[in-house]
C-alpha cells in the first residue's frame, strides 16, 4: 500500500471535476482543487467537490500581506476547505494569518505551507537570487510553518526527511508523483513507492490519474 492519495482535479470544467470525484472517491483520501479551475468556475466548486464525501484541499497558494491572506483563508474555510495552501516564503506573520483565518470558519481545517514548488530545481531558485540547495530552503520554511501553527508542508519526496527533522509535528503532502518517468513541468519527482518509503503522509497526484484513459483504474493501481 502507498500513502493515501489526494487527486488534483486539474480539469476543464466543474462538471468534469464533480464526475471524476464521484468516480474516484472509493480509491482516494481526498481531492485537490487548484488555481486553474477555481479561476474558471469560482469557489462554489469546493462545495460541489466536497459532496463526493472526501475532504477538499484548496490549493490556492496564498501569498500576500497578512490581512489579505487572512480574509481569503476565512472565505475558503466558509466554502468548506479542509486544507488550504499558503506560500511559506510569505513569512511567519502571513502564515499565521492564514491559520487564524481558516480556523475562524473551518474548525477542522489546516494550512499547508508550500515550501519550494516541485517544478523548481537548484538552478531555478538560484536564477531568482536564492541560494541552493533546495533542501536547506525547505528546512527553514518548514521551521516557520511549524511555529506558525500550520498543519503540514508541501514538499517533494526528496525533502520529506528534512521537514521531519526540523518539524516532526508537520504532515508532509507530496506532489510531483510520477508512476512512470515523464518530461512535463515537474522537476523534483518520485514514484508513489519512493514517496511512501520516504514518509509522505499524502501523495498528490494529478495528470497520471486525470489524464489516464480509465482514471479509476489508474487511481486503484497507484493506491495498490
Ligand atoms: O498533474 P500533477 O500530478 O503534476 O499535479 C500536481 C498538483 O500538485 C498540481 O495541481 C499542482 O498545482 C500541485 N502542486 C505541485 N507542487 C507544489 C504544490 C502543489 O505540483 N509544490
Amino acid at each position: 500500500m502507498v500513502a493515501p492519495l489526494i487527486v488534483a482535479l486539474d480539469v476543464d470544467s466543474a462538471q468534469r471535476a464533480v464526475d471524476l470525484a464521484a468516480e474516484l472517491e472509493p480509491h482516494v483520501a481526498g481531492f485537490k482543487v487548484g488555481l486553474g479551475l477555481l479561476a474558471r468556475v469560482g469557489p462554489g466548486l469546493i462545495e460541489r467537490v466536497a459532496a463526493a464525501g472526501k475532504p477538499v484541499f484548496v490549493d490556492v497558494k496564498l501569498h500576500d500581506i497578512p490581512v489579505q491572506v487572512q480574509r481569503a483563508a476565512t472565505e475558503y474555510g466558509r466554502h468548506g476547505a479542509r486544507w488550504i495552501t499558503a506560500h511559506a516564503s510569505g513569512g511567519a506573520a502571513m502564515l499565521g494569518a492564514a491559520v487564524e483565518g481558516l480556523a475562524s470558519t473551518s474548525p477542522d481545517g489546516g494550512v499547508l505551507a508550500v515550501t519550494v514548488l516541485t517544478s523548481l530545481d537548484d538552478a531555478a531558485i538560484e536564477a531568482v537570487g536564492i541560494e541552493p540547495p533546495v533542501g536547506d530552503l525547505v528546512a527553514s520554511m518548514a521551521a516557520v510553518a511549524d511555529r506558525t501553527g500550520c498543519e503540514g508542508a508541501v514538499c517533494s519526496t526528496h525533502e520529506i526527511s528534512m521537514v521531519r527533522a526540523v518539524a516532526p509535528r508537520l504532515i508532509s503532502v507530496v506532489p510531483g508523483i510520477r508512476p512512470q518517468p515523464s518530461d512535463d513541468d515537474q522537476a523534483r519527482t518520485a514514484t508513489p513507492d519512493e514517496a511512501t518509503m520516504a514518509g509522505a503522509d499524502y501523495l498528490v497526484v494529478g495528470r497520471p490519474i486525470t489524464g489516464a484513459a480509465d482514471p479509476a483504474a489508474a487511481a486503484a493501481a497507484i493506491a495498490r
